[in-house]
């Protein structure tokens, strides 16, 4: 059995005082929460106050992106060191966002991977089609390359370790979720392409998160499937009573 994993994304939003504040209800109305990984990942401004409140606690902390290298020259940019020093446990790399506006290639991906368990810090690597590609029947050949490039530069026991999560492009932020059949059928693939490339075992480890419009109203439906092993949350992670909906439906399941 998988351990389900969610993680809200917090993306460009929420001050310090507005982060500290949803993690504090999060932190003490996740207290008793047992059967899942929670994972919440604020802006890079945020990340060293909401990991001071949260620290001790079970819901742990995600960057939204990283440099690959330790330090030097980057400006605008931040490290895997840097990340574990404010408190971070994953980093979200690949996210479709950074691929789309700020060029993030596969190749950069592979880099930020291999550069984050160097560090002993978790990749979260999103790959996920676009609207154009889903329609010319695109869909299964891009993720294929995704995940076959985002992933070369690691070892089979890390591939095992890491988190995927296929975020399909037209889903996010459109309040268009991927159907539980959908999602489902791309989670399939991606955990046979893994079995095929690193074999059968460390497929059967990796967890492949689904995002894209996750809510407490579809949440069931879409972690029912048997291959989607956790949500990643943009929208329904900025509140605590839209994020605890998800976290309580899986919780119930104990
Ligand atoms: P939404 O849940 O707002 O669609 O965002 C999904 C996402 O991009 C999470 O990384």
């Amino acid at each position: 059995m998988r351990r389900k994993i969610i993680a809200g994304n917090w993306k460009m939003n929420l001050t310090v005082a507005e982060g500290t504040a949803l993690v504090t209800a999060l932190r003490d109305r996740c207290a008793k929460v047992s059967n899942m990984d929670i994972v919440v990942a604020p802006t890079a401004t945020a990340i060293y106050p909401i990991a001071q409140v949260l620290a001790g606690s079970m819901i742990a902390v995600a960057g939204q992106n990283c440099h690959w290298a330790d330090k030097g020259a980057y400006t605008g940019e931040f490290s895997p060191v840097q990340l574990k020093d404010a408190g971070c446990k994953y980093v979200i790399i690949g996210h479709s966002e950074r691929r789309q506006y700020f060029a993030e290639t596969n190749e950069g991906v592979a880099k930020k991977a291999r550069a984050l368990f160097d560090h002993q810090l978790t990749p979260i690597l999103c790959v996920g089609e676009t609207l154009e590609e889903r329609e010319s029947n695109k869909t299964f050949d891009v993720i294929a390359e995704q995940v076959k490039v985002g992933l070369s530069a690691l070892s089979a026991d890390e591939v095992a370790a890491i988190v995927l999560a296929y975020e399909p492009v037209w889903a996010i932020g459109t309040g268009r979720t991927a159907t539980p059949e959908q999602a489902e059928e791309v989670h399939a693939a991606i955990r046979k392409q893994v079995a095929e490339i690193y074999g059968q075992a460390t497929a059967d480890k990796v967890r492949i998160q689904y995002g894209g419009s996750v809510k407490a109203s579809n949440a069931a439906q879409l972690l029912g499937q048997p291959d989607i092993d956790g949500a990643l949350v943009g929208g329904a992670s900025l509140t605590a009573d839209a994020f605890m909906g998800i976290i309580l439906y899986e919780e119930s399941k104990k």
